[in-house]
């Protein structure tokens, strides 16, 4: 059986180290290092913002100060100023150009959420390799992505940027994306260098609001947010951003243990790391540094080689260097780690954009991946068999928000989106089914508070079937666009009650960038299919899942809320010493109940203690009977492994993907450890009654957790396994034991 590369590489510990650099490239660096003043040094060290060619960005260029330009996407004006840079500075080093490419330059993916959702390394690595292709051919060849920060708070709008709350999905998706943007030679044309951010515990923000503060504990930093950033650094991610939130008191920016013990001691990583926008000069306002020479002293001190946008290394370095606070080795470190980037993206003996290709965008292989793509993200929540519609389900209104939304279905971050290139629900769906299908919008965007529906009730009063597709605009994720109340916004419930009322049955179609508290949603639709912002064909595929042409193939990457108030909600969770074994919910209390009246378990009183849909689940058009997995031992030293195969068989009519599922639990421990945990998966397709053994390699390694040292400990002991399609673990688990 075919295990992925990425997670073989988690199950194996097996690393894919970074490519050791070519000597010759050491080489090139220590012969122009020996040329450079120290002005020139600190040139390489400053990422400017672009905007267009002016005089000022020119003469920087021409002088050698500055390393890298971000948000240029003209090639005209990209070669212009590379030209200044190879054919008219002192020592001709190139400028490499950056941009936020994060799930799509033109061609717009889903949102990495949703990509998150599709459990397919292989279709994440595909999407980011047409990205790279897109953008380089105006001339970037540095994204800003992966994400892999781990996101358990779906207040946080930046959630909708990495691959959700898990960190072995996580880090074959990171590991994916990388592979995809960089491919196997950075110095072809058509390749970006990766950029895995935001380092590290970003998504641990406090509360979910963007930029706050994080306390992480030794345990759990090592245990689930470093575990993608290591998978990056050793499948060669040619760069890291650090973040903007300090941990436990210290911000990322001015951080060595992350920066230097963790990231080059520990995973002896040689790439380049770059700071987030600002977040040097920020830790003046973090109250970490007295002022810009502080901060630019921390930030080189712990190991940021670039300042994006941040004017603490252009103005402050020299001074620094000159008055002994930090050394001119320390600088000559940062600059090798700028030009080994400039090496190795073959920059020096291939400057320029190539005018004859450049601005190559929407092939049909493009647009072809990125409807594949929606279509295996689009996870189906609840299906009374409403869904497939088929062929001719009678008259069809379409309606919602969302509906036709070009600019809203592409979700976040989207620079270069250009929404007249967007197939929306409604058009797909009118080429579908032609004259069957009437449209009234109800409300005209996600947060519209008028409860005047208008014509939209009539028309669905007339109907077989109704479509609402319902969500959050791109603005309500992403950075800085948190929320307290992550409930569909403005008056979509409320629309949603009346199009129920009418009798006529809903299907609704959620695109959001977070996962949304939808209980009441799900009680009123006969189907709802969730689908995060899936991007330029997110219609077509859209249209291709609720006509059955294609099967929903996503599965969750985060659990959904019942309510706001469960936030941070995760599956792996420790099982507190009062598990929820009874509860006595709100309404059911009796009048002057006793104290104890509710059962003194975990759990809300108004919410429960389970999510509305737990972290791996998804339904699809066809169902599927899971063995009895069989364990090549059931005992094995801690340096040993077990293989562990289960027998999956389509018992459906149709043929149809899951997701198999292998999860692990430490049931005592010298530390408290989570009640499950993701350790291995497979993406699987199969015909109507077609059997399949998917098989994983389970090594003690990766049953080990850290102390509060932050080292890894592997106990003896018992575990249980199961294998499963999602983290519900309804199968009976089986036992095994490391000696
Ligand atoms: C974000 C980064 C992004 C950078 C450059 C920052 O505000 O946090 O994720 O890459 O801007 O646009």
């Amino acid at each position: 059986m075919r295990i992925t590369t990425a997670i073989a590489a988690l199950i194996l510990g097996v690393s894919a180290h970074a490519a050791k650099p070519a000597h010759d490239i050491e080489t090139r660096i220590d012969d122009l290092l020996g040329k450079m003043t120290l002005e020139e040094k600190i040139g390489q060290l400053n990422q400017y913002t672009g905007s267009g060619y002016s005089p000022d960005m020119s003469g920087r260029v021409k002088a050698g100060m500055v390393g890298s330009i971000l948000n240029e996407v003209n090639p005209e004006t990209v070669n212009a100023l590379q030209r200044d840079a190879v054919e008219n500075s002192r020592l001709g080093i190139p400028l490499v150009f950056a941009r936020d490419v994060i799930h799509g330059f033109r061609t717009i993916f889903p949102i990495p959420l949703g990509q998150g959702a599709t459990w397919n390394p292989a279709l994440v690595e595909e999407g980011s390799a047409i990205a790279a292709q897109e953008a380089s051919s105006t001339g970037i060849r540095w994204t800003f992505s992966p994400m892999v920060d781990i996101a358990r708070d779906a207040r946080w709008g930046r959630i909708a940027e990495g691959y959700g709350e898990d960190p072995v999905l996580t880090s074959a998706m990171g590991v994916a994306a990388i592979k995809g943007y960089q491919g196997d030679d950075l110095t072809k044309p058509g390749t970006m260098a990766a950029c895995v951010k935001h380092f590290a515990c970003y998504g641990a923000a406090e509360s979910g609001r963007d930029y706050n503060t994080t306390w992480v504990p030794m345990e759990l930093l090592h245990d689930v947010y470093l575990p993608p950033f290591e998978a990056g650094a050793k499948a060669g991610a040619a760069t890291f951003m650090c973040s903007f939130n300090d941990i436990n008191g210290v911000p990322s920016s001015g951080n060595p243990y992350l920066l230097r013990d963790i990231l080059r001691d520990k995973w002896q990583w040689d790439g380049l790391m770059v700071s987030d926008w600002n977040s040097i000069t920020e830790m003046i306002n973090h109250g970490f540094c007295a002022d810009r020479s502080d901060a630019a002293m921390k930030a080189a001190l712990a190991g940021v080689d670039m300042d994006m946008e941040g004017h603490a290394y252009d103005n402050n370095l020299a001074a620094l260097v000159n008055s002994g606070a930090v050394p001119m080795e320390t600088i000559d470190n940062m600059v090798r780690n700028v030009l080994r980037l400039k090496f190795r993206l073959g920059l020096f003996d291939n400057p320029y954009v190539d005018m004859a290709t450049a601005n190559r965008f929407y092939t049909p292989e493009a647009l072809d991946a990125a409807r594949r793509t929606a279509e295996e993200s689009a996870i189906l929540l609840t299906n009374s068999g409403i869904l497939p519609l088929g062929k001719r389900p009678g008259k069809i209104f379409v309606t919602g928000p969302m509906a036709d939304a070009p600019h809203d279905q592409n979700g976040t971050w989207c620079f270069d989106l250009e929404k007249s290139h967007t197939v929306t629900p409604l058009a797909a769906l009118r080429e579908k089914y032609g004259k069957a299908v009437s449209y009234s919008p109800g409300l005209t965007y996600s947060r519209d508070k008028n409860t005047d529906f208008g014509k939209a009730l009539e028309m669905a009063a007339d109907a077989d079937v109704i479509l609402y597709f319902a969500g959050e605009e791109a603005v309500l994720s992403g950075e800085a666009h948190s929320r307290a109340d992550i409930t569909l916004p403005g008056a979509q419930t409320e629309y949603l009650r009346a199009l129920a009322a009418t009798g006529k049955p809903v299907v609704t179609v959620i695109m959001a960038g977070r996962p949304l508290a939808i209980p009441e949603e799900c009680n009123l639709s006969k189907a709802v299919l969730y689908s995060f912002h899936p991007g330029t064909m997110g219609g077509p595929a859209l249209a291709n899942v609720i006509s059955g042409d294609a099967a929903p193939g996503g599965r969750l990457p985060v659990s959904i809320p019942r309510m706001s108030g469960q936030v941070p909600l995760y599956y792996a969770c420790k099982n507190t010493g009062r598990p929820t074994t009874e509860m006595t919910l709100i309404d059911d209390i009796p009048l002057e109940a006793g104290q104890t009246s509710t059962g003194c378990t975990s759990f809300f009183l108004d919410a429960g203690h389970e999510p509305l849909f737990p972290f791996g689940y998804g339904l699809g058009y066809t169902s599927f009977a899971y063995g009895t997995p069989v364990l090549s031992a059931t005992e094995m030293p801690a340096d040993g492994s077990i293989d562990i195969s289960c027998t999956v068989t389509n018992t459906g009519k149709r043929s149809g993907s899951d997701v198999v599922q292998l999860y692990v639990r430490d049931p005592v421990a010298s530390l408290a450890r989570p009640v499950k945990e993701l350790k291995a998966f497979e993406k699987i397709t199969l015909a109507p009654g077609e059997s399949r053994t998917v098989s994983f390699t389970l090594p003690a390694s990766a049953l080990a957790f850290h102390n509060a040292k932050g080292e890894a400990v592997i106990e003896a002991g018992d575990f249980l396994l199961w294998v499963d399609d999602s983290s519900a673990c309804k199968s009976k688990p089986v036992e095994f034991r490391i000696k």
